[in-house]
């Protein structure tokens, strides 16, 4: 194992299934939101989609001697719920079924363990056409359904759950900047939202202590480091705030059954807060076992008195990555310290981290220097951290192969392996690959 790291450490890559599977209206599978928002004129650079992706779903085996030859022991991938219930509800897809069992299965084989995520944003269309998916919250008991189905069909093997990803996405991203699917702007539709996803995460670990007897559990979060664009006392206020918008919502409220309290006070204030219904707080609070921590960037914040939140995210000045998110290695570090310490002292696994670089192939490789750059500054963090005290027990690097970045589409590379969309989508590891498996590799 890599210098320094745990023995049972875990190292692995993360995808998504609608970001690499392809095959989207194939052998039953239903539409998702996704489906239908990337086929709306103006939502997708060039006017993309993930109907064909990396086309995973039929070259799955070829992906996973991929993650054979990187040496790793474990791999983060998403269902698609669609895929196993057309409809949200109701009849199952075997064959989609199949698909996840031999994925499993193989996985297994390889000596990789499979970490499982049950909602990476792809939520069945139906659901939506139907009830607003998740504007409505009813919707927690159709994903504790589906949950309970997927840990019945596959918990026997599974032993790594991840509940939701970065629910903050799913929520204000979709809700209120309008940028994913549904693609809606309003505030207060977005914070019921972020409430219905925590109350889907709740019912869905009350369901996992239920049917799985041998497993853990955990929630996935957008991890942004947060920091002041000054000392002042507005800015450090409005720093506060912002961090517990960003972060606070989706970490302290499924530990502690209750939301930051600054924040929702100016919600309560404005008549934006959510329906919060008697035994709401104790569900989304239902103990669970770790947290997933996505980290790619940080935030500076100062204060703006004309916004809602009191603050404003400004541009800062250290080099960026290809989707514009500044490279800040020391923010992995100090967001695993204030993680562990405010957030429960909870086992954690760096579920995603990765970066968009301007990948050229060339003579037949691809020599991303940046990348190799940005992971071993990246490691080198996680480790101090790890030294420092933090229970980080995995780290996934984001990601696998070049990809379908949402509303990016293809343009954005963030692949360790290169995609060639222009040639049957011919897989070529990049010089980063090689950078990982050999850095997996030395004691
Ligand atoms: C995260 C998403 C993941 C990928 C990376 C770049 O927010 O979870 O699917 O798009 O960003």
């Amino acid at each position: 194992m890599a210098a320094g790291f745990p023995e049972d450490f875990l190292w692995g890559v993360a995808t998504a299934a609608y970001q690499i599977e392809g095959a989207d209206l194939e052998e039953g599978k239903g539409p998702s939101i996704w489906s239908d928002f990337s086929h709306k004129p103006g939502r997708i650079d060039f006017g993309e989609s993930g109907d064909v992706a990396c086309d995973h779903y039929h070259r799955f085996t070829e992906d996973i001697d991929l993650m054979t030859e990187l040496g790793l022991n474990s791999y983060r991938f998403s269902i698609s719920w669609p895929r196993v219930l057309p409809k949200g509800s109701g009849t199952t897809n075997q064959k989609g079924i199949d698909f996840y069992d031999k994925l499993v299965d193989k996985l297994l084989e390889r000596e990789i363990q499979p970490i499982v995520t049950l909602y990476h944003w792809d939520l069945p269309l139906d659901l939506q056409a139907r009830f607003g998916g998740w504007e409505c919250r009813d919707i927690s008991n159709y994903f504790a359904d589906y949950s309970s189905l997927m840990f019945y069909r596959l918990g026997d093997r599974v032993k790594y759950w991840i509940t939701l990803n970065e629910p903050y996405c799913s929520s204000h991203v979709s809700y209120l900047w309008g940028e994913h699917a549904p693609g809606k702007r309003d505030l207060k539709m977005s914070l019921s939202v972020a409430h219905n996803l925590l109350l889907s995460h709740g019912e869905a670990v009350r369901r996992f202590r239920e049917d799985v007897k041998d497993g853990l559990i955990g929630l996935t979060n957008v991890s942004t480091f947060v920091e002041p664009v000054t000392d002042s006392k507005e800015d450090l206020r409005a720093t506060k705030i912002y961090d517990q918008f960003v972060n606070g919502w989706f970490f302290e409220t499924p530990l502690t059954g209750e939301y930051p309290s600054e924040l929702f006070a100016l919600f309560e204030n404005a008549g934006l807060t959510p329906n919060i219904e008697s035994e709401d707080m104790e569900i989304i609070s239902v103990p669970f076992d770790f947290w997933g921590v996505n980290y790619y960037t940080r935030n500076l914040v100062r204060r703006e008195e004309s916004s809602i939140l009191g603050t404003e995210v400004v541009q800062g000045e250290l080099p960026k990555s290809e989707m514009g998110w500044e490279i800040y290695p020391e923010g992995l570090e100090a967001f695993l310290f204030k993680a562990y310490k405010q957030y429960g002292k909870k086992p954690i696994y760096i579920t995603e981290n990765g970066i968009a670089c301007k990948d050229k192939l060339l003579n037949g490789s691809v020599d991303d220097h940046r990348r190799i750059e940005y992971l071993r500054q990246h490691f080198s963090a996680a480790l101090n951290a790890i030294k420092g005290g933090v229970d980080l027990k995995g780290y996934f690097v984001w990601t696998l192969m070049d990809n379908f970045e949402w509303a990016r589409g293809f343009s954005k590379r963030f692949g360790l392996v290169y995609v060639d969309y222009n040639n049957d989508l011919r897989r070529i590891p990049k010089k980063s690959f090689e950078y990982f498996r050999d850095f997996i590799r030395t004691m």
